[in-house]
């Protein structure tokens, strides 16, 4: 199905993004940028004829999308079905086929696309991609139209501003002639660097010239600390969302509307999802000495430097006996499905055995207060506020055969679904939340016989 472009530009608008960031934009920050409050997420930049050798394949031990090179190889994009509605993967290309074979690799398993024309990287722009296309406008054209048209997922771009201003609008006149969604603009010039400020009134001249939702990018440290702080870098670039880089890769908490939370709590959240995912250790020590900077210095920095392992570094934040557990499940589930003959597991089945709680009910309108602030969405709703938990993530498919309806919901890192599907997307929704209420032994709200007929309008003497 062709995007529908109003609804996607909708996606994109009035929305707190965290930005792509090589290295940072893994699987397990952009799940806590979004446990943290993010709308959306962007992957770190994938080069297209890399990620176009890879083959996709499903994780049954993690239960995720696995984009890699070779079987051995540790995945060059991953992805999984908490993120799946959220997540952007941008892409760096200068060839609108290379891009185009891309798109179609991964359509089926992200949200949208991105091309980034920022990067002012000499390995970026010496092959024609990143910052360079910001000389190349028919280059633009081409790739951007080719992949609007080829693929049925929303297409985005992210910019740098030119140095003379009509130039950046005749730039952004065409990028939006295109049919992108939506535009990235950091609003500094390619030669710029981080410490000059950012020119959020050039961004405000691009918000005022196109009409698709203009992300303001390049507002951490000068402007943006935390959450507080994003509203005013909005309005001073006049644009619709924002998107946060280096802020959020020293403090993921920067999208938590309570505010930014120390760091060593952001760290253990990290870890928590790093663990349940098994990230590259690598990976995990770089992101977690990004948030660490000048405590880095310190006893615990000392102790992160020289671990050697994510065990080690969950050592170092007591969080050894989660990883042993988590290690011990994956190894039951790795033996269960060589027992049991992976391919022949059902997807259900296979989410049941990573990190899914499943319930099989038909939930009935008439036993619950659907209407008066006591639904099983309300209930968790307010459960995770008085918890300091972010607020649950829905997703819902709809089965074409019957147009019948699933949710799955996610909270606190763990998904949780009614595997009963409702008639509508309301229903679906409740279903999924009564799981999660169950499951935490939260009272779901369901009413008590007698009380029931009142609720819904019937006398209770009936
Ligand atoms: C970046 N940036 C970046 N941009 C992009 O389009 N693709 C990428 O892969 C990366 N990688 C990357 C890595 C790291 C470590 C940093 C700090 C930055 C640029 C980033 O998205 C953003 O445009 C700038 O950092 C300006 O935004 P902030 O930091 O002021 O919010």
């Amino acid at each position: 199905m062709p995007v529908d472009k109003v609804e996607a530009r909708r996606h994109y608008a009035n929305k707190n993004i965290l930005a792509p960031m090589v290295r940072i934009g893994t699987l397990p920050s952009r799940l806590l940028a979004l446990q943290y409050g993010a709308d959306l997420v962007y992957s770190e930049e994938l080069i297209d004829h890399r990620l176009a050798q890879c083959k996709r394949i499903e994780n049954d031990t993690l239960g995720t999308i696995d984009f890699v090179q070779d079987e051995s190889s540790r995945p060059m994009f991953q992805t999984c079905s908490e993120e799946r509605d959220r997540v952007v993967l941008q892409m760096g290309t200068s060839d609108p086929e290379r891009a185009l074979k891309v798109a179609k690799l991964v359509e089926k398993d992200v949200f949208g696309i991105d091309v980034n024309m920022g990067c002012p990287k000499e390995y970026s722009t010496k092959g024609g991609m990143g910052a360079a296309l910001l000389e190349t406008p028919e280059k633009v054209r081409a790739i951007l139209t080719t992949l609007v048209e080829g693929v049925n997922i929303p297409i985005t771009c992210k910019i740098r501003i030119l140095p003379k201003l009509e130039d950046t609008l005749a730039l952004v006149k065409l990028i939006e002639e295109t049919g992108v969604v939506a535009l990235g603009v950091h609003g500094r010039l390619k030669e710029e660097r981080p410490r000059h400020p950012v020119h959020a009134d050039v961004i405000k001249k691009i918000a005022e010239t196109v009409s698709i939702p203009v992300i303001a990018n390049g507002g951490s440290n000068d402007i943006i600390s935390s959450y507080k702080d994003i509203e005013k870098f909005r309005s001073m670039a006049g644009a619709s969302s924002v998107m946060i880089a280096r802020s959020a890769q020293w403090n993921m908490s920067v999208f938590r509307k309570e505010g930014l939370l120390p760091v060593h709590d952001v760290i253990k959240d990290y870890l928590k999802i790093a663990i349940m995912y098994d990230n590259h250790f690598i990976n995990c020590k770089f992101c977690i000495q990004e948030v660490m900077r000048e405590k880095l210095e310190g006893e615990i920095g000392k102790q992160l430097h020289a671990s050697v392992s994510l065990r080690e570094i969950c050592c170092i934040w007591d969080l050894e006996s989660l990883y042993d557990e988590a290690e011990s499940n994956r190894r039951k589930i790795k033996e269960k499905l060589r027992k049991s003959g992976l391919a022949e597991l059902p997807d259900a089945k296979r989410l049941k055995l990573s990190n899914i709680v499943e319930m099989d009910f038909v939930l009935k309108r008439c036993e619950y207060d659907l209407k008066k602030g006591r639904s099983p969405k309300t209930i968790l709703h307010d459960w995770t506020k008085k918890n300091k938990i972010s607020p649950p993530i829905y997703q819902t498919e709809c089965r074409k055969t019957d147009r019948q309806f699933q949710s799955t919901l996610t909270v606190n890192a763990k998904t949780y679904r009614c595997t009963t599907w409702a008639r509508n997307k309301r229903l679906s929704e409740q279903s999924a939340a009564v799981v999660c209420l169950r499951s935490l032994g939260v009272d779901d709200g369901k009413l008590e016989p007698v009380v029931r007929k009142v609720a819904n309008g019937e006398s209770a003497l009936t």
